[in-house]
C-alpha cells in the first residue's frame, strides 16, 4: 500500500501541483468540499495542524486527519505547526499522511526527525518561517524531499502574501539547481490568483491555497482556475 503511494508520488513530483488547506474549509461539509476540490484537479491535501503552543491557534489532530483519508485517495500533505513534533509523527503516519513537514524552528534534532519521517514511509520536509534564512537548513537539503516555505507567519488562513518570501524561492530554486538536488519547494500563506505565476515563476512547485479557494463560491471553479494559471510557467 506504502509503495503503490510512493509510486503514485513519484509520478506527480514533475508537475506543478496544487494543495489545497483545509483549514479554510466549512469542516461541516468536509466530504462535499473535498469533492469540489478534487473534481477541480487538485493534487494534494494540505492539513494544517496547529496545537496553540507553536502557533497561537488550534486546529485538530490526528483524528480528523483520519477521517479526510478516509474521503480522498489524494495524499495527504499534513504540515505540523506544533511543539515537540517528535511525539506525534508515527500518529499523523498511521492517520493516512503520505508527506510531513516539521518547522525548522520547532525541533532539536532535525536530523533525526527527518530519518525518522522517512523510515516510516513518507515524504520528509522542513518548514521555515518567513523570517528564517535559508542557510539554516543548507546541511540538509540533500536529505530532504522538500522544503515548505511560509509566505505568512504560521497560525491563520487568509492572511497577507509576504512579499520578500518571492526572493527566497528564488534563491533555493538556484542553491537546488546548483548543487543538482532533487527538493521540491512548497510554497504556503497567502497564495491567490493574484500572485500564483509569480510565485511559479519564481520556483514554485507545491502550492497551498486555503482561503483563495475554500472562500470562494465556487470551490471547483476556483481550483480550476488556480491550476490553470501554474499550469505553463
Ligand atoms: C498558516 C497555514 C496555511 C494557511 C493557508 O499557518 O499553514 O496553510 O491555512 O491559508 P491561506 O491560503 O488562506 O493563507
Ligand atoms: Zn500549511
Amino acid at each position: 500500500m506504502w509503495l503503490l503511494q510512493r509510486v503514485k508520488l513519484i509520478l506527480i513530483e514533475k508537475m506543478k501541483q496544487l494543495a489545497p488547506s483545509i483549514l479554510s474549509a466549512d469542516f461541516g461539509n468536509l466530504s462535499q468540499q473535498i469533492r469540489m476540490i478534487e473534481i477541480g484537479g487538485a493534487d494534494l491535501v494540505h492539513c494544517d495542524i496547529m496545537d496553540g503552543k507553536f502557533v497561537p491557534n488550534i486546529s485538530f489532530g490526528p483524528m480528523v486527519v483520519k477521517a479526510v483519508r478516509e474521503l480522498t485517495k489524494l495524499p495527504l500533505d499534513v504540515h505540523l505547526m506544533i511543539d515537540k513534533p517528535e511525539n506525534y509523527i508515527e500518529d499523523f503516519r498511521n492517520a493516512g499522511a503520505d508527506l510531513l513537514s516539521v518547522h525548522f524552528e520547532g525541533v532539536h534534532h532535525l536530523d533525526r526527525i527527518i530519518n525518522r519521517i522517512k523510515e516510516i514511509g513518507a515524504k520528509a520536509g522542513v518548514v521555515l518561517n518567513p523570517a528564517t534564512p535559508l542557510n539554516m537548513i543548507e546541511n540538509i537539503l540533500e536529505n530532504i524531499d522538500f522544503v515548505l516555505l511560509m509566505s505568512v507567519n504560521p497560525g491563520f488562513g487568509g492572511q497577507k502574501y509576504i512579499n520578500y518570501v518571492t526572493r527566497k524561492i528564488s534563491d533555493l530554486a538556484s542553491i537546488r539547481e546548483k548543487y543538482n538536488y532533487k527538493f521540491l519547494i512548497e510554497v504556503d500563506g497567502g497564495v491567490d490568483e493574484n500572485n500564483i505565476k509569480s510565485i511559479s515563476i519564481a520556483g514554485c512547485d507545491i502550492f497551498v491555497a486555503g482561503s483563495s479557494i475554500f472562500k470562494k463560491s465556487n470551490i471547483t471553479a476556483a481550483t480550476v482556475n488556480l491550476k490553470n494559471l501554474i499550469k505553463d510557467s
